[in-house]
């Protein structure tokens, strides 16, 4: 215990949204593409010409009914299809990093998937460019560190996605690691072991998607086969006890998002999130928003939902916030002094 160390006890429930509003935090686990509220799918489709299936903002939000993650992905791509210059990416990745700012979020990791653009004839240059020009910002202008994670979209073949990386090497100083997203079940991370071993042998962070909607399985194969660092979602591991014990025998963290899980119907209400669970049996679990502007909530509203539906304490509230400052992929430096502020935060509450 250090001198500083929070008294838990002393903070009374009604303060929980508070405290959890303020608290300094990472995101470790946020689509840019899914940051696109319509009002700037709308903005964009106008200034570039580009025409989307819906007459207005609410009709486009009014579509934002999803029964699993493939109804979402279809409407996801569908919107990002806007984007087709520098600075619509900048634009986009701006506004999120703006709103990451005012929610005390002081370090994000933000996925990109770039096989969405370059299918449509953008170039990679375009895609990196702007997002990273809008993280060198963040850092100058709001104090948040930002970084990006380049994503193979796991529906399409292990060719492209080597392809994609080829095409993403000239800007590898841009991105500090490589993800895996997009539909789950049907697409088993070994699908893509060879092209995981060559962004290792490349000196890439690894992360993939596993366990979201896919077995327990798939987290395996991610830890074993892809040799992943952390695992996104990861919440099927739950049915596992055997993988529960690995995931916490080895420190590898999970990146939850208990919003998307809730409007993706993984679990039928919050109240029922494994959240605690997971936290109970000593994982890295971290909250995270996934997709804000599609499921309802960024980081805070995360939070205070998902620690309103379940009961989570002042206690747990610091877990995660630390665990996703030890879970991020920034110096050690950094990551110490982010700790420390949060712990300073907790005893000053
Ligand atoms: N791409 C954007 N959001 C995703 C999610 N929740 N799962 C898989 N791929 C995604
Ligand atoms: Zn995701």
């Amino acid at each position: 215990m250090t001198p500083h160390a929070p008294n838990f006890s002393a903070i009374p429930a009604e303060r929980l949204p508070e405290l959890l509003r303020t608290m300094p935090k990472a995101e470790l686990h946020m689509h840019i593409e899914g940051s696109l509220e319509p009002e700037l799918i709308f903005a964009l489709a106008q200034r570039n010409g580009v025409s989307i299936p819906y007459a207005s903002v609410e009709d486009l939000r009014k579509a934002y009914a999803f029964t699993n993650l493939q109804s979402f992905l279809d409407i996801y791509y569908a919107g990002a299809s806007v984007l087709l210059k520098e600075q619509d990416f900048y634009d986009m990745a701006w506004a999120y990093l703006q709103r990451a700012a005012a929610e005390n979020v002081v370090r994000t990791e933000m996925f990109f998937d770039p096989q969405t653009h370059t299918a449509r004839g953008v170039a990679m240059e375009t895609v990196v460019s702007g997002l990273h020009r809008a993280c060198v910002d963040a850092q100058a202008q709001l104090g948040v560190s930002a970084a990006l994670i380049l994503c193979f979209l796991r529906h399409l073949s292990e060719e492209e996605a080597f392809a994609t990386l080829e095409q993403a090497l000239p800007y590898r100083d841009k991105f500090i690691g490589i993800g895996l997203d997009s539909s789950e079940v049907g697409h088993p991370p070994e699908k893509f072991a060879r092209v995981f071993a060559r962004c290792r042998e490349l000196g890439f962070h690894l992360v993939a998607h596993a366990g979201e909607e896919g077995p327990p399985a798939y987290v395996w194969t991610a830890l074993d086969l892809l040799k992943v660092e952390r695992v996104d979602h990861g919440v099927q591991s739950s049915k596992d006890a055997a993988l529960m014990r690995r995931l916490a025998a080895d420190r590898i963290a999970l990146t939850v998002c208990p919003l998307s899980n809730l409007k993706l119907c993984v679990f039928p209400d919050l109240a029922q999130h494994n959240l605690g669970a997971l936290l109970d049996a000593g994982l890295v679990a971290t909250v995270n928003s996934d997709d804000p502007a599609y499921f309802g909530g960024y980081m805070n509203e995360n939070f205070v939902q998902t620690f309103a539906a379940t009961g989570l304490t002042a206690q747990q509230a610091f877990q995660l916030a630390d665990n996703s400052f030890v879970a991020s992929f920034a110096t050690a430096a950094d990551k110490q002094a982010w700790r420390d502020r949060l712990q300073a935060h907790f005893a000053g509450f």
